[in-house]
């Protein structure tokens, strides 16, 4: 089978206060998106990496390793719709039962270790999966009364069987385009498993590791710099 790598970076980043789209901050002296790309580039097992950007980017061109990977200028207002816009724009290139590796821009921690790891784990599948963290919080079902000024727990959720979902998501083209084609809400659908599991079927959960991190926070690029200082 072939793998491809597809990296969804038509965000805007609204929760980062920075300057431009979060995927071309600085991270110990690469864009961020810059060390994404990398880390399917470091792989022998991807066959070629796809980035989603936005129509209007103006900063892509000077990011990508000329000829390595392809972009396409097709972005949506969600992820959801980036990933299937690109999935369209891809019809020709890819078959039916083709593995898509969906891993978001934001996730520069990612290495050729965890993207082997998870087609190991994965590769035979019928469905597909993702890496994912283990919650090692309690976790609070939390709601905000009429007047308080914070949000008050109304119970804790059992943290056995939970999990943070990460990227790569990895499923084939047919059953990922045809997921999200099904797929509605943005606001529900919030990765590609999700889109899966509305479908009926279960991806397989992988475990994946801190240094995967999805950069958010501004916080959150001192820890993204300290992975890829230490790979
Ligand atoms: O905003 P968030 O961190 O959840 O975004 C996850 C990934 O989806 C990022 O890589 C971001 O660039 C991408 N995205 C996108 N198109 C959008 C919104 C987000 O490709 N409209």
């Amino acid at each position: 089978p072939r793998y491809f790598a597809l990296i969804p970076a038509a965000g805007v980043g609204a929760r980062m206060a920075a300057d431009g789209p979060k995927q071309y901050i600085d991270i110990g002296g690469k864009p961020m998106l810059r060390h994404t790309i990398d880390a399917f580039l470091s792989s022998a097992l991807i066959s070629h990496t796809y980035v989603v950007v936005s129509a209007h980017d103006g900063q892509i061109d000077a990011v990508v390793p000329p000829g390595a990977v392809t972009v396409l200028r097709c972005g949506g207002a969600s992820r959801l719709a980036s990933v299937q816009n690109a999935l369209r724009a891809l019809a020709g290139e890819l078959g039916e039962f083709d593995w898509v590796l969906v891993h978001d821009a934001a996730r520069p921690g990612l290495n050729a270790a965890l993207i082997a790891k998870l087609i190991d784990a994965v590769g035979n599948d019928a469905v597909g999966g993702l890496l994912a963290l283990p919650v090692v919080d309690t976790v609070k079902r939390a709601s905000m009364a009429a007047g308080a000024n914070v949000p008050a727990a109304t119970s804790s959720v059992a943290r056995d069987g939970l999990w943070l979902a990460q990227t790569p998501q990895m499923f084939r083209y047919r059953l990922l385009c045809d997921a999200l084609a099904a797929a509605t809400d943005a606001s529900v659908i919030t990765d590609d498993a999700s889109a899966i599991e509305a479908m009926g079927f279960a991806p397989r959960l992988v475990e994946g590791h801190p240094r995967n991190l999805k950069v958010t926070l501004p916080a959150d690029i001192r820890i993204a710099e300290m992975y890829l200082a230490a790979p």
